[in-house]
Protein backbone atom coordinates (compact mmCIF):
# COMPACT_ATOMS: atom_id res chain seq x y z
CA UNK A 1 0.00 0.00 0.00
CA UNK A 2 1.37 3.61 -1.22
CA UNK A 3 1.99 5.74 1.94
CA UNK A 4 0.31 9.00 2.99
CA UNK A 5 2.53 11.65 3.14
CA UNK A 6 2.06 13.76 6.87
CA UNK A 7 4.08 17.15 6.98
CA UNK A 8 4.53 18.60 10.57
CA UNK A 9 4.24 15.22 11.96
CA UNK A 10 6.36 15.39 14.92
CA UNK A 11 3.91 18.47 16.04
CA UNK A 12 4.62 21.91 17.57
CA UNK A 13 2.93 24.61 19.66
CA UNK A 14 -0.05 24.91 18.07
CA UNK A 15 -1.84 21.78 17.77
CA UNK A 16 0.20 19.50 17.09
CA UNK A 17 -2.31 17.81 14.46
CA UNK A 18 0.56 16.38 12.11
CA UNK A 19 1.09 14.20 14.96
CA UNK A 20 -2.05 13.13 15.90
CA UNK A 21 -2.79 12.44 12.11
CA UNK A 22 0.14 10.21 12.22
CA UNK A 23 -1.23 7.52 15.10
CA UNK A 24 -4.41 7.98 13.50
CA UNK A 25 -3.71 6.77 9.92
CA UNK A 26 -1.22 4.13 11.30
CA UNK A 27 -3.70 2.83 13.75
CA UNK A 28 -6.17 2.76 10.69
CA UNK A 29 -3.72 0.07 8.81
CA UNK A 30 -2.39 2.99 6.46
CA UNK A 31 1.35 3.66 5.97
CA UNK A 32 2.65 6.88 6.73
CA UNK A 33 5.51 8.72 5.59
CA UNK A 34 6.37 11.10 8.59
CA UNK A 35 8.09 14.61 7.27
CA UNK A 36 9.54 16.64 10.18
CA UNK A 37 11.61 19.69 10.58
CA UNK A 38 14.47 18.06 12.76
CA UNK A 39 15.23 14.68 13.86
CA UNK A 40 14.84 14.47 17.23
CA UNK A 41 13.00 12.52 20.19
CA UNK A 42 9.67 13.53 18.33
CA UNK A 43 11.26 11.58 15.18
CA UNK A 44 12.04 8.65 17.64
CA UNK A 45 8.68 8.37 18.73
CA UNK A 46 7.20 8.61 15.38
CA UNK A 47 9.65 5.74 14.50
CA UNK A 48 8.49 3.87 17.09
CA UNK A 49 4.83 3.98 15.88
CA UNK A 50 5.61 2.58 12.56
CA UNK A 51 6.10 5.65 11.03
CA UNK A 52 8.17 6.59 8.14
CA UNK A 53 10.53 9.13 8.67
CA UNK A 54 11.69 11.56 6.61
CA UNK A 55 13.48 14.96 7.31
CA UNK A 56 13.35 17.49 5.46
CA UNK A 57 12.66 21.50 5.07
CA UNK A 58 9.05 22.32 3.31
CA UNK A 59 10.29 25.41 2.00
CA UNK A 60 12.59 23.61 0.16
CA UNK A 61 11.55 22.17 -3.18
CA UNK A 62 14.00 19.59 -3.54
CA UNK A 63 13.08 18.47 -0.29
CA UNK A 64 9.39 18.35 -1.20
CA UNK A 65 10.24 16.05 -4.08
CA UNK A 66 11.59 13.88 -2.52
CA UNK A 67 8.45 13.81 0.26
CA UNK A 68 5.95 13.71 -2.26
CA UNK A 69 7.42 10.93 -4.53
CA UNK A 70 5.56 8.27 -4.79
CA UNK A 71 2.54 9.38 -2.70
CA UNK A 72 -1.15 9.54 -3.81
CA UNK A 73 -2.14 11.70 -0.57
CA UNK A 74 -0.86 13.88 1.44
CA UNK A 75 -1.58 16.23 4.45
CA UNK A 76 0.05 19.86 4.39
CA UNK A 77 0.61 21.92 7.63
CA UNK A 78 2.83 24.68 8.37
CA UNK A 79 3.45 26.67 11.59
CA UNK A 80 2.55 30.00 12.61
CA UNK A 81 5.70 31.75 11.72
CA UNK A 82 7.32 33.03 8.56
CA UNK A 83 7.19 30.86 5.41
CA UNK A 84 4.04 29.53 5.05
CA UNK A 85 3.82 30.56 0.95
CA UNK A 86 7.45 29.89 0.38
CA UNK A 87 6.07 26.10 1.92
CA UNK A 88 2.67 25.90 -0.21
CA UNK A 89 4.60 26.85 -3.27
CA UNK A 90 7.32 24.16 -3.26
CA UNK A 91 4.91 21.71 -1.94
CA UNK A 92 2.32 22.73 -4.72
CA UNK A 93 5.03 22.64 -7.68
CA UNK A 94 6.11 19.13 -6.34
CA UNK A 95 3.04 17.77 -6.07
CA UNK A 96 1.56 18.86 -9.34
CA UNK A 97 5.10 16.91 -10.96
CA UNK A 98 4.67 13.83 -9.37
CA UNK A 99 0.57 13.53 -9.80
CA UNK A 100 -0.11 13.93 -6.20
CA UNK A 101 -3.94 13.29 -6.28
CA UNK A 102 -5.36 14.46 -2.88
CA UNK A 103 -4.08 16.76 -0.43
CA UNK A 104 -5.49 18.24 3.04
CA UNK A 105 -4.44 21.11 3.97
CA UNK A 106 -5.08 23.35 7.27
CA UNK A 107 -6.12 26.15 6.94
CA UNK A 108 -7.89 29.33 9.53
CA UNK A 109 -11.32 30.03 9.92
CA UNK A 110 -11.85 33.13 8.22
CA UNK A 111 -8.71 32.71 5.78
CA UNK A 112 -10.14 35.10 2.85
CA UNK A 113 -8.25 37.80 0.73
CA UNK A 114 -9.45 40.80 2.67
CA UNK A 115 -8.93 39.00 6.52
CA UNK A 116 -8.12 40.66 9.22
CA UNK A 117 -4.60 39.95 9.56
CA UNK A 118 -1.94 39.16 7.44
CA UNK A 119 -1.22 35.18 8.56
CA UNK A 120 -5.17 34.91 7.43
CA UNK A 121 -4.28 36.37 4.05
CA UNK A 122 -1.78 34.41 3.51
CA UNK A 123 -3.66 31.23 4.27
CA UNK A 124 -5.94 32.30 1.38
CA UNK A 125 -3.69 32.51 -1.18
CA UNK A 126 -1.60 29.11 -0.08
CA UNK A 127 -5.03 27.76 -0.80
CA UNK A 128 -5.19 29.20 -3.73
CA UNK A 129 -1.62 28.12 -4.95
CA UNK A 130 -2.66 24.70 -3.86
CA UNK A 131 -5.90 25.00 -5.84
CA UNK A 132 -3.74 26.08 -8.73
CA UNK A 133 -1.67 22.85 -9.04
CA UNK A 134 -4.66 20.75 -9.58
CA UNK A 135 -3.43 17.89 -7.18
CA UNK A 136 -7.00 17.63 -5.21
CA UNK A 137 -6.46 20.37 -2.47
CA UNK A 138 -9.25 20.09 0.58
CA UNK A 139 -8.98 23.37 2.84
CA UNK A 140 -9.32 22.63 6.24
CA UNK A 141 -10.62 26.26 7.67
CA UNK A 142 -10.02 25.55 11.71
CA UNK A 143 -11.63 27.46 14.81
CA UNK A 144 -9.12 28.28 17.51
CA UNK A 145 -7.26 24.68 18.96
CA UNK A 146 -8.04 23.90 22.28
CA UNK A 147 -4.50 23.90 22.72
CA UNK A 148 -4.29 27.03 22.19
CA UNK A 149 -6.02 28.09 25.13
CA UNK A 150 -4.74 25.12 27.17
CA UNK A 151 -0.56 25.91 26.50
CA UNK A 152 -1.45 29.87 27.38
CA UNK A 153 -2.45 28.44 30.25
CA UNK A 154 -0.24 26.60 31.12
CA UNK A 155 3.08 29.11 30.70
CA UNK A 156 1.67 31.95 32.76
CA UNK A 157 0.15 31.85 36.33
CA UNK A 158 -1.57 28.51 36.44
CA UNK A 159 -4.51 29.61 37.59
CA UNK A 160 -5.67 32.14 35.38
CA UNK A 161 -6.17 32.17 31.92
CA UNK A 162 -4.73 35.64 30.42
CA UNK A 163 -5.94 36.90 27.13
CA UNK A 164 -6.87 40.51 25.69
CA UNK A 165 -10.23 39.31 25.27
CA UNK A 166 -12.19 42.11 26.99
CA UNK A 167 -15.01 40.75 28.93
CA UNK A 168 -15.60 36.76 29.55
CA UNK A 169 -18.88 36.91 27.87
CA UNK A 170 -16.43 36.81 24.61
CA UNK A 171 -17.11 34.51 22.53
CA UNK A 172 -14.30 31.82 20.75
CA UNK A 173 -14.93 29.26 18.31
CA UNK A 174 -12.99 26.21 18.90
CA UNK A 175 -12.11 22.81 17.67
CA UNK A 176 -9.77 20.18 18.72
CA UNK A 177 -6.39 19.46 16.52
CA UNK A 178 -7.47 16.05 16.89
CA UNK A 179 -10.82 16.51 15.20
CA UNK A 180 -9.01 18.63 12.40
CA UNK A 181 -6.34 15.21 12.03
CA UNK A 182 -9.60 12.76 12.25
CA UNK A 183 -11.43 14.76 9.67
CA UNK A 184 -7.78 14.56 7.30
CA UNK A 185 -7.54 11.10 7.91
CA UNK A 186 -11.23 10.44 7.12
CA UNK A 187 -10.11 11.96 3.64
CA UNK A 188 -6.98 10.72 2.71
CA UNK A 189 -7.96 7.46 3.95
CA UNK A 190 -10.33 7.58 0.97
CA UNK A 191 -9.00 9.78 -1.65
CA UNK A 192 -11.67 9.16 -3.74
CA UNK A 193 -13.91 10.69 -1.23
CA UNK A 194 -16.21 13.51 -2.43
CA UNK A 195 -16.62 16.39 -0.36
CA UNK A 196 -16.40 20.38 -0.55
CA UNK A 197 -12.98 21.92 -1.83
CA UNK A 198 -13.45 23.97 1.63
CA UNK A 199 -14.27 22.55 5.03
CA UNK A 200 -15.24 24.39 8.13
CA UNK A 201 -14.22 23.16 11.29
CA UNK A 202 -15.73 24.32 14.42
CA UNK A 203 -16.13 21.90 17.34
CA UNK A 204 -17.40 24.08 20.18
CA UNK A 205 -18.22 27.47 20.78
CA UNK A 206 -17.54 28.82 24.32
CA UNK A 207 -17.20 32.18 26.01
CA UNK A 208 -13.73 33.10 27.13
CA UNK A 209 -14.68 33.26 30.88
CA UNK A 210 -16.60 29.76 30.39
CA UNK A 211 -13.48 28.37 28.49
CA UNK A 212 -10.84 29.32 31.43
CA UNK A 213 -13.35 27.33 33.77
CA UNK A 214 -13.24 24.65 32.11
CA UNK A 215 -9.44 24.36 32.01
CA UNK A 216 -9.41 24.96 35.68
CA UNK A 217 -7.93 28.37 35.43
CA UNK A 218 -9.86 32.22 35.87
CA UNK A 219 -10.04 34.77 33.06
CA UNK A 220 -8.33 37.73 33.20
CA UNK A 221 -8.49 40.24 30.51
CA UNK A 222 -5.17 42.32 30.21
CA UNK A 223 -3.54 44.85 27.83
CA UNK A 224 -3.29 43.71 23.93
CA UNK A 225 0.01 45.53 24.25
CA UNK A 226 1.39 43.83 27.47
CA UNK A 227 -0.10 40.41 26.04
CA UNK A 228 2.17 40.94 23.04
CA UNK A 229 5.17 41.28 24.45
CA UNK A 230 4.59 38.27 26.83
CA UNK A 231 3.87 36.03 23.53
CA UNK A 232 6.89 37.49 21.55
CA UNK A 233 8.85 35.75 24.51
CA UNK A 234 6.52 32.68 24.70
CA UNK A 235 6.36 31.77 21.03
CA UNK A 236 10.08 33.63 19.40
CA UNK A 237 8.33 34.59 16.94
CA UNK A 238 6.66 37.91 16.11
CA UNK A 239 4.69 36.65 13.24
CA UNK A 240 2.65 34.47 15.51
CA UNK A 241 2.37 37.12 18.50
CA UNK A 242 1.31 39.48 15.72
CA UNK A 243 -1.64 36.93 14.49
CA UNK A 244 -2.48 36.08 17.52
CA UNK A 245 -2.54 39.60 19.27
CA UNK A 246 -4.94 40.89 15.71
CA UNK A 247 -6.90 37.71 16.74
CA UNK A 248 -8.01 38.32 20.22
CA UNK A 249 -8.94 41.81 18.80
CA UNK A 250 -11.35 40.61 16.75
CA UNK A 251 -12.96 38.41 19.26
CA UNK A 252 -12.69 41.03 21.73
CA UNK A 253 -14.41 43.34 19.04
CA UNK A 254 -17.23 41.16 18.08
CA UNK A 255 -17.59 40.05 21.65
CA UNK A 256 -21.07 38.30 22.50
CA UNK A 257 -24.44 37.56 21.08
CA UNK A 258 -23.49 37.70 17.45
CA UNK A 259 -24.28 33.99 16.46
CA UNK A 260 -21.31 34.34 14.31
CA UNK A 261 -20.24 30.69 15.45
CA UNK A 262 -21.60 27.38 15.12
CA UNK A 263 -20.29 23.83 15.55
CA UNK A 264 -20.14 22.96 12.07
CA UNK A 265 -21.19 19.20 11.14
CA UNK A 266 -18.50 18.18 9.17
CA UNK A 267 -16.50 16.56 12.27
CA UNK A 268 -19.46 14.32 13.20
CA UNK A 269 -20.10 13.59 9.37
CA UNK A 270 -16.68 13.26 7.59
CA UNK A 271 -14.64 12.23 10.94
CA UNK A 272 -17.13 9.34 12.22
CA UNK A 273 -18.02 11.25 15.59
CA UNK A 274 -19.67 14.16 17.44
CA UNK A 275 -16.55 17.50 18.30
CA UNK A 276 -14.59 16.87 20.75
CA UNK A 277 -15.86 19.73 23.30
CA UNK A 278 -13.49 22.06 25.08
CA UNK A 279 -14.91 19.68 28.13
CA UNK A 280 -13.91 16.67 26.69
CA UNK A 281 -10.59 18.16 25.72
CA UNK A 282 -9.99 19.26 29.33
CA UNK A 283 -11.01 15.81 31.36
CA UNK A 284 -8.73 13.61 28.38
CA UNK A 285 -5.52 16.25 28.00
CA UNK A 286 -1.86 14.37 28.98
CA UNK A 287 -0.66 14.71 32.58
CA UNK A 288 -4.55 15.76 33.91
N1 LIG B 1 -3.42 27.25 16.75
C1 LIG B 1 -4.66 27.47 16.37
O1 LIG B 1 -5.52 27.79 17.19
C2 LIG B 1 -5.02 27.31 14.91
C3 LIG B 1 -6.33 27.42 14.54
C4 LIG B 1 -6.67 27.26 13.19
C5 LIG B 1 -5.70 26.97 12.26
N2 LIG B 1 -4.39 26.89 12.65
C6 LIG B 1 -3.38 26.58 11.65
O2 LIG B 1 -2.82 25.32 11.95
C7 LIG B 1 -1.51 25.26 11.41
C8 LIG B 1 -0.54 24.72 12.42
O3 LIG B 1 -1.07 23.55 13.00
P1 LIG B 1 -0.20 22.37 13.58
O4 LIG B 1 -0.96 21.85 14.73
O5 LIG B 1 0.14 21.40 12.50
O6 LIG B 1 1.14 23.13 14.02
P2 LIG B 1 2.29 22.75 15.07
O7 LIG B 1 1.76 21.97 16.22
O8 LIG B 1 2.96 24.06 15.35
O9 LIG B 1 3.27 21.81 14.22
C9 LIG B 1 3.97 22.31 13.13
C10 LIG B 1 5.03 21.32 12.68
O10 LIG B 1 5.65 21.82 11.48
C11 LIG B 1 7.06 21.59 11.59
N3 LIG B 1 7.80 22.56 10.78
C12 LIG B 1 8.18 23.82 11.11
N4 LIG B 1 8.85 24.40 10.12
C13 LIG B 1 8.95 23.48 9.13
C14 LIG B 1 9.56 23.48 7.86
N5 LIG B 1 10.20 24.55 7.39
N6 LIG B 1 9.48 22.36 7.10
C15 LIG B 1 8.84 21.26 7.57
N7 LIG B 1 8.21 21.21 8.77
C16 LIG B 1 8.27 22.31 9.54
C17 LIG B 1 7.35 21.75 13.06
O11 LIG B 1 8.57 21.09 13.36
P3 LIG B 1 9.64 21.77 14.37
O12 LIG B 1 8.89 22.00 15.65
O13 LIG B 1 10.71 20.73 14.49
O14 LIG B 1 10.11 23.05 13.71
C18 LIG B 1 6.13 21.09 13.70
O15 LIG B 1 6.34 19.71 13.86
C19 LIG B 1 -1.15 26.66 10.98
O16 LIG B 1 -1.27 26.77 9.59
C20 LIG B 1 -2.20 27.52 11.67
O17 LIG B 1 -2.45 28.71 10.98
C21 LIG B 1 -4.04 27.03 13.96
Amino acid sequence: MEPVLVTGAAGGRQGSTGRHLTAQLLGRGIPVRALVHSDDERATVLRALGAKVLVGDLRDLADARTALDGVRAAYFTYPVIDGLLDAAGAFAVAARETGLERVVAVSQLAAGPDAFTPRMRQHWVAEEILDWADIGAIHLRAAVFHENLALIADTGDPRTLTLPLGPEHTELPLVAAADVARVAAALLADPARKTEPIVHLTGDVQSIGTAARTLGRTYRDIDPDTWHAWALEYYGTRHAADHLTKLWEIFRLLSEGTGLYQVTPAIHELGGHPPITLADYAIHRPGH
